[in-house]
């Protein structure tokens, strides 16, 4: 069946959805078409169930893009006060975990209810278990041909993400249709995705599985104190997530085990207090014993504290406080929250997320060059890159 729309929107996740609902609300007639069945599938997934869904402390130094400043325009007009003024209209409780992080206090899907009930005020409709074959321009209006037959539109807005987790749906359905029209697009990349070793180091390290510390990964002047967690391939937790969006192949990273003590004054204590103790007793009390073991495998220590020069304790320290890691790889899109890439900024407005060669082509959210720390950055880049497309589309 062949359709004529205002707007028409690929892509039912927190972008599009957004986008949708400011579209609608103008009076434009909006059709949102999805090729899963169900929509916005991240949302459901995220933050364990319980969708991390802004973040209070959310400024454009939480973001990497090849413009750091793109993202300003659209994140000053749309803040995590807004959304949470919206979450807050529809009586969803939530609360601030950490670090600024807000969640629901129950499940995810009352943000994807939310969201859809403000679709359905604003009178949007929905093609979901859509396929869309292929997209043209051949007037001042595009021609989207879909398993459901044309569709003619005014304003195309791309909002179908990044390629993380291809098994519920996700795609680089977004960088084709970028490369269709000529736009440039920046390699994409797994990012906020766990890191792994090569195998003789992942052999010494699978005992470790399980084991989770505090501790600051860095990578040059970047540096994240939060959990770090030991996997059977290699590293994760959030320390781990955040580093792997600076990380690059042939990169090492830093890991203090121990941020909150000067280990070396303190085992310098130690060794006065307690000298027939073995370095191997002192680590395991400022680390647990099984990494206590392995850090002291790795760099052969051991011995009666009395015996150890100074040089020889500052090396045990440096050990904890200064591990240097070097990945072989990451867990590649099955794993990764997010991707880095995507459509060059310098192809859109930053004030409309108008494509500045087609008129009316649109790309907004994931599939953009912009991605957020770990925290709820991601979902806000959707909310106000969507809200800011929603005014102009
Ligand atoms: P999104 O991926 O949400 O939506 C794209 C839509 O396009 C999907 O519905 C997809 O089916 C559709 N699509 C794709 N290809 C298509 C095609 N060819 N044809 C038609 N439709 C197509 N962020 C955050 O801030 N807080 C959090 O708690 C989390 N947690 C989290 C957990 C997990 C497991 C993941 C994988 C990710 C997160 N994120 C997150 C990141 C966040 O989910 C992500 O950045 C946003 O969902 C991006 O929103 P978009 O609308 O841009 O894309």
């Amino acid at each position: 069946m062949s359709q004529t729309v205002d707007v028409l929107i690929l892509g039912a996740g927190a972008a599009g959805l957004m986008c949708a609902i400011e579209a609608g609300k103008r009076g434009r007639s909006v059709l949102v078409i999805d090729h899963a069945r169900r929509p916005a599938e991240k949302i459901r997934i995220s933050g364990g169930g319980r969708c991390n869904f802004t973040n209070i402390h959310c400024s454009p130094v939480n973001f990497l893009s090849a413009n750091p400043r793109f993202a300003v325009s659209a994140l000053k007009r749309y803040t995590p006060a807004d959304f949470l003024k919206l979450v807050e209209s529809h009586r969803i409780a939530w609360h601030e975990k950490t670090l600024g992080q807000l969640f629901c206090d129950d499940r995810s899907q009352a943000i994807i209810d939310l969201l859809l009930g403000e679709a359905e005020r604003a009178r949007v409709r929905f093609s979901l278990a859509t396929a869309v074959s292929d997209i043209s321009k051949p007037d001042d209006r595009f021609l989207v041909e879909t398993s459901t037959g044309p569709c003619r539109a005014t304003s195309l807005v791309i909002a179908t993400g990044g390629p993380s987790i291809p098994k519920i749906g996700a795609t680089g359905f977004g960088y084709d249709v970028a490369r269709r029209f000529g736009l440039k697009v920046i390699s994409p990349r797994p990012a906020l995705v766990p890191l792994t070793f090569d195998e003789a180091l992942r052999d010494r390290t699978k005992h470790l599985a399980g084991i989770s510390v505090d501790a600051v990964v860095s990578h040059g002047k970047t540096r994240f104190r939060e959990g770090l967690l030991f996997t059977h391939r290699g590293l994760s937790g959030p320390s781990v997530l955040q580093i792997s969006s600076y990380w690059q192949p042939g990169d090492t990273i830093t890991v203090n085990l121990s941020p909150d003590e000067n280990v070396l004054d303190r085992l310098k204590v130690v060794r006065k207090e307690q000298p027939r103790q073995d370095l191997r007793t002192a680590l395991a009390d400022l680390l647990p014993k099984r990494l206590a073991q392995f850090v002291a495998e790795l760099h052969g220590l051991g011995g009666r504290l009395a015996d150890q020069s100074d040089k020889a304790l500052a090396k045990a320290a440096d050990a904890i406080a200064r591990w240097i890691v070097k990945p072989v790889g990451s867990e590649g899109y099955r794993t990764a929250e997010v991707t880095l890439g995507g459509i060059d900024t310098d192809e859109l407005s930053s004030k409309t997320m108008e494509t500045r060669r087609v008129s009316g082509l649109y790309f907004i959210g994931e599939v953009v060059d912009v991605t957020g720390h770990l925290g709820g950055y991601n979902f806000q880049w959707a909310w106000a890159s969507g809200h800011a497309a929603g005014q102009f589309a």
